[in-house]
Parts: structure tokens; sequence; C-alpha cells
């Protein structure tokens, strides 16, 4: 069946009941993304579609996660090849909503707030960003969840949405709210997908020169090395892994740490002269030419 696009919440409603109907459907997934979309979407749409009855993405670049208006304008817009690459993934509809439908009433004066977890890392130099992500992807939940007692058994569908372990601070934050907040939703991890040489994609990598691209790839190169040292159960040596970083004169180191996956706070100092244990999450960001660039290994030892 072809895709269909849709652009208000009362069509994605009304859709999205009807082919669960149709299918005798018991599950509904949700994919938000605000286009540009990559092999990285590409992987969210996938895992949706093996999983669900009935799969909606959702395009909206949401104004509430930007600082500059500059960077708002720039974001790219390509709808139609977005379009194509989520049919060939498998997803039966498009939600992708204007402005005015996302907040009819202009900016929202409730928002959500992500607290001090979202305040470190990433939303340090990004103020407000988490809290304008973390209440557009409040509201995309909202709009795609599926209604009750469609497949005639009368119980609920389930209901997924995915997320990229990319952006593994949104992802955090996006299961604390979820847990704090009591939605009624699952919140399935993606893994990151990266290209030959490791790059994590992204829809950023399209602004990188040829020479800005080959030296971002020292992100993933730091990564690994501690991936690597976690797994062979000898100290992590971050800072060996962080002057490799710093060698590389096109990039601008931001942060580089070990983290608790869940609540985001260090552990590197905890493992600094002894084998890493545990579960942890190293993560990295760096200005590369005009971009920010994020990546993350999960560490498990
Ligand atoms: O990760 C993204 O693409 C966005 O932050 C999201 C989750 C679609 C909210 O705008």
């Amino acid at each position: 069946m072809a895709i269909q696009l849709v652009s208000t919440a009362a069509q994605l409603r009304a859709e999205s009941a009807r082919l669960l109907t149709q299918k005798g459907g018991t599950s509904q997934g949700l994919v938000p993304t605000m286009g540009a979309l990559h092999e990285g979407h590409a992987r969210l749409a996938r895992t949706a579609v093996g999983q669900n009855d009935v799969v909606v993405a959702s395009i909206f670049v949401n104004p509430l996660q930007f600082g500059e208006a500059v960077d708002l304008e720039r974001y790219p817009r390509t709808l139609e090849a977005d379009m194509a690459l989520l049919d060939a993934e498998g997803v039966d509809l498009v939600f992708a909503p204007s402005a005015d439908e996302v907040y009819p009433g202009g900016e929202p004066v409730v928002r959500i707030t992500a607290g001090p977890l979202g305040g470190k890392w990433e939303g340090a130099s990004r103020p407000g960003h988490f809290d304008g992500a973390l209440t557009v992807v409040a509201k995309l939940l909202h709009f795609g969840m599926p209604g009750t007692g469609l497949s005639g058994g009368g119980g609920l569908p389930a209901y997924r949405a995915y997320f990229g372990q990319k952006d593994a601070q949104q992802l955090a934050l996006v299961k604390r709210m979820v847990e704090d907040l009591n939605f009624p939703v699952e919140i399935v991890p993606v893994p990151i997908v990266r290209s030959e040489e490791g790059l994590a994609l992204s829809s950023r990598n399209r602004f990188l020169s040829a020479e800005e691209r080959e030296a971002a790839l020292v992100l993933s190169r730091a990564l690994l090395l501690v991936e690597a040292r976690a797994n062979a159960h000898v100290p992590l040596d971050l800072e060996s892994a962080q002057a490799l970083v710093e060698s590389q004169p096109l990039v601008e180191l931001d942060y580089f740490d070990v983290v608790d996956p869940r609540t985001l706070e260090p552990l590197a100092e905890n493992c600094k002269d002894t084998p890493f244990r545990g579960e942890g999450l190293a993560i990295i960001a760096a200005r590369v030419g005009p971009v920010r660039l994020i990546d993350n290994v999960p560490l498990d030892s």
C-alpha cells in the first residue's frame, strides 16, 4: 500500500484508526523526525515497521528547539526525498504538520522542562533546547497515539515510539519524561548508523567539506579506543583518547567523557586507574567547521 501524507492531527487520527481497523492491527509505532532523512532514520522506520501493524512517521522542524533563527531557517527541508525513503521502508503514514497545526495559539505558554538533566552536556551550549524538544515530543506522542478498541478486541493497541541512540541525551530525557509523567508509550532506542569510515550519520553532515568530513572521523576513533579498552578490561585512559581528538586542528572539542546512560553523570573519574566495570556511555561533542557534531558508544563491561 502506498504511503500517505497528512498534515492535520484530525486526519492523522482518522487515517491511523482506519488503517488499524483495516489491518486488524493491535499495535502502532511512531517515528518522530525533523526530516532531512538518512540511513539512520531508515533504521528507525525499519525497526518500527518490523514491530508494529501501523507505522506513522512525523516530519516537523520544531522552532522551539532551535536557539538561533538562522539555524531554523537553514535546516534542510527535503519532503519529497523523505517520503520516498519512508515509503521504501514500509511506513504507512507521514504526518507533516504546519507550525500553526502544532502550536495553534503561537508558542505554548506551558512547556515541559527537562530539569537538571537538560542543562548539562548538549544543554550547556544550547540553552532551552531540551525543553523545546521535550515539549514537541510530548505533543507528537499525543498526536500519534492509537485510538481505543480499534482491532475489535476491545483492548488498547500497543503504542511504541522510536528514538535514535545518537542523540543520547534526548533519548535519556524522553525516557525520563515518559516514566515521570506516565505517558502510555514504550520508548524504543535504535542504534547509531555510521558511514563505512565510522562517522555517525547526521542531517548536519551535509554541511561538512570533504576535508572536514575526514577530520570528523577522529570522534568515532576516540570513542572506539575507549570501547576497546573497556572490552579489554584495562583502565579507559580518556586522556590519550582526548589527545587524539585535540591533535586534529579542524576539530574543536567541547566534551569527552564516560557517563551513566540514565543519569548522564560522569563515571570516568571512578575508573581512571582501574578497569571499567558495568554499564556506561562514552560521549563526545565537537565543532567541525560549520557544524557541531555529537557521537557516543555504549560500554558494557
Ligand atoms: O531528534 C529529532 O529529530 C528531534 O529532536 C525530534 C525528536 C523529532 C523532536 O523535534
